[in-house]
């Protein structure tokens, strides 16, 4: 589509609010291939799921043993559970590799890792990463990693990090994959929660052309954890770097000897899989634990329904494997498909805003998931980083993160897609383990800015605050009100939170997202309801960042709320009361902007640092946050109802701070 037409396109769109069809071509190809397909199968998913998921975990597995329960849960009893598959055996890492070595996919190539510098690139075949992984898992074992334990990654985007978490899986050891981009406070904390002894790492990373020091703040962290017996690491970059002796050892040097076979352990279905991090409401973050078999199910089954999963394609996912999405969708989901997954080690905006359509080209990517913000920031460049590319071997694109608005979407759809591509939109979370509501392609029509409808076995719905069901159209919370395979099995070391925190009424998981369903069933997710933030896709807890700042001496009071920003999806915007005497300056806010990002990692530096002398507060003493949110989001005319305020002044003082800042 020429930039005109496909402007005129976009405008009619959004006008006429129409839904768009699969196209017949890509619907004929399709696994599902019509509406009364999903139909038919997402009605027996909830009609008899214990069929269901056991026909399709029998189809798609491979185990060891087979199961005596497939489905059996309590969401309400004092200690929830959910549990698959209950006494059935198998390993993810032999699900993932072993069984695609006896027949051709054997020379196929699992993983391509495109490293930030062009020329760096890595083809692992099947057969390859086998003996990869063997090794690896060797290592693990000769470190003394049993069955259980936890190892903690800390690695950015290098093809060690999935070989490692195969590695972990292929011994029964739980990874806790760390974000690469997470301080050392922050890894300190999870390293502590986890009570892992081993730290897998490496020398330093790449980001848009700059070297980071990932060692470094490794060796931060692991000076306060002294329970850490070995720190491996890996040499990513040929430079001097500094070594514990008595803890630190090179990966390289340890699988260079190691054996590269390795018998996998035959794990329960419902052992942990991997423990991963994430931000809720609370200040610590939570980790959250996902079991084997019906993990490896759910991640299985949506990689190949969700994405229209076929054998030759190649798949790249380009969130980072330190986040569910990576896990799911990068690792676990297209290594179980025996599909290619490419692996991105770079940003898309360097060296140019054009490098996601170079790599797309120079690999001939066929499907592709990426988040509303690099949509958007690459939206904004503008067409001629994209015009000059061949994009014809996309086949798919998926969104996942964050809400994306119909605008985003049709420019995704047009100008990437040529209108050739159907978008699946995918929401899920941390906690879901894997796509939980979408717009099936092939399938279902589009409405640009719904997540569509639920995948197979997956029951939402939107109730208002006191429980009872929403009106069609009528916002409120999303819950889902049975389990399904992907479901988080808990917290770790922490069995009140998974209480508290999902289960807080009877007879549902609440998801902490704000929805509306419309006449045809289709699901809008309107974002978080509750005190998390969602900076670019990252979730950020406010009262994470509030306890950063309040760790600054100066501070005697903050309340951080999200605020709208044209990239980003939201901004943080942070009121800071300062203690008596304490001077307001501009290096002030710069230096408390700066402590956040150093305790917690650059994604949650503060946008806007807004000194207050006092916050608004209910004659309880409780901060009224609806004001705050709304006065960041300079919606002043409707702050409705402040008279509940112990002083209603200190509104009239933050408007005014706010309109001076802006
Ligand atoms: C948000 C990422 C709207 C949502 C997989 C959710 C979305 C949180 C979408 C989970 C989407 C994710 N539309 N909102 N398609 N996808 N979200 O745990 O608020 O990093 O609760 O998992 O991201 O973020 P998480």
């Amino acid at each position: 589509m020429e930039h005109n037409t496909r402007a005129a396109f976009i405008r009619q769109m959004l006008k006429d609010e129409r839904s768009i069809e699969p196209s017949p071509e890509f619907s004929y190809k399709a696994h599902l291939k019509s509406r009364q397909d999903y139909d038919e199968l997402y009605r027996r998913s909830l009609t008899d799921p214990d069929a269901f998921w056991g026909d399709m975990a029998e189809r798609h597995l491979d185990w060891y043993r087979s199961w005596d329960a497939v489905e059996e849960y309590d969401f309400d009893a004092p200690r929830p559970f959910v549990r698959y598959f209950r006494g059935g055996q198998l390993n993810a890492s032999y699900n993932c590799i072993d069984r695609h070595l006896d027949g051709p996919r054997r020379n196929k190539a699992a993983l391509i890792w495109q490293g930030e510098p062009s020329e760096e690139v890595e083809v692992f075949t099947y057969q390859r990463l086998h003996r990869e992984v063997c090794k690896a898992a060797n290592v693990l074992k000769s470190l003394g990693v049993q069955r259980g334990d936890r190892v903690v990654l800390y690695l950015p985007m290098i093809p060690q990090l999935a070989i490692a978490m195969l590695a972990c899986a292929r011994i029964g050891a739980v990874h806790c994959v760390v974000f690469s981009g997470l301080s050392a406070e922050a890894l300190k904390d999870r390293i502590d929660d986890s009570g892992a002894r081993v730290v897998v790492t490496a020398n330093f990373g790449y980001r848009s052309g700059k070297i980071l020091r990932i060692k470094g703040v490794c060796d931060q962290a692991l000076a306060e954890c002294p329970q850490v017996k070995t720190c491996l690491v890996v040499r990513r970059i040929e430079k001097r770097t500094t070594m514990e002796p008595e803890r630190d050892v090179w990966w390289d040097d340890l699988t260079a000897t190691a054996s590269p076979a390795c018998e996998p352990e035959r794990m329960e279905a419902n052992e942990p899989l991997f423990v991963l991090y994430t931000s809720g409401s609370t200040a610590k973050p939570k980790g959250i634990v996902h079991g084997t078999g019906g993990y490896l199910l759910y991640a299985t089954l949506t990689m190949k329904y969700v994405f229209d999963l076929k054998e030759t394609d190649i798949h790249w996912c380009t969130a980072d494997a330190g986040w569910i999405t990576g896990h799911s969708y990068i690792v676990y989901g297209p290594l179980a498909s025996g599909a290619t997954s490419l692996m991105f080690e770079g940003v898309p905006n360097y060296p140019k805003p054009d490098r996601f359509w170079e790599v797309v080209e120079k690999f001939g990517v066929n499907l592709l998931y990426t988040a509303p913000t690099v949509v958007r920031s690459l939206m904004r460049e503008g067409e001629r980083w994209t015009c000059t590319h061949d994009l014809s071997s996309l086949r798919l694109l998926g969104s996942v993160g964050e809400p994306i608005t119909a605008k985003a979407w049709l420019w995704y759809y047009s100008a990437i897609g040529q209108g050739r591509c159907p978008v699946a939109d995918t929401w899920w979370q941390t906690e879901t383990g894997g796509v939980m509501i979408t717009t099936l392609p092939g399938a279902v029509d589009m409405k640009p800015g719904s997540a569509a409808l639920p995948f197979f076995g997956v029951e939402p719905k939107v109730v208002r605050s006191d429980g009872t069901p929403a009106a069609l159209g009528e916002p409120g919370s999303l819950v889902v009100t049975r389990p399904w395979p992907g479901m988080m099995q808990g917290v770790h070391g922490n069995e009140q939170a998974f209480k508290d925190v999902y289960f807080p009424t009877p007879g549902r998981y609440v998801t902490g997202d704000g929805a509306y369903c419309d006449e045809d069933g289709y699901f809008w997710i309107t974002g978080r309801i509750d005190d998390v933030i969602n900076v670019s896709g990252h979730r950020l807890g406010t009262a994470e960042i509030e306890s950063a700042l309040v760790s600054c001496a100066e501070v005697a009071e903050a309340a951080v709320v999200g605020c709208p920003h044209p990239v980003k999806g939201e901004g943080i915007y942070a009121y800071v009361t300062l203690h008596e005497g304490v001077v307001v300056s501009d290096e002030l806010r710069i230096q408390l902007a700066s402590h956040v990002r150093e305790v917690i990692g650059p994604i949650a530096r503060p946008d806007v640092v807004h000194f207050a002398k006092a916050l608004p507060k209910t004659r309880s003493g409780k901060i009224m946050r609806r004001i705050l949110r709304k006065i960041a989001a300079h919606q002043t005319e409707d702050l409705c109802d402040i008279s509940t305020l112990s002083e209603p002044s200190v509104v009239a003082d933050l408007i005014r701070e706010n309109e001076r800042l802006s």
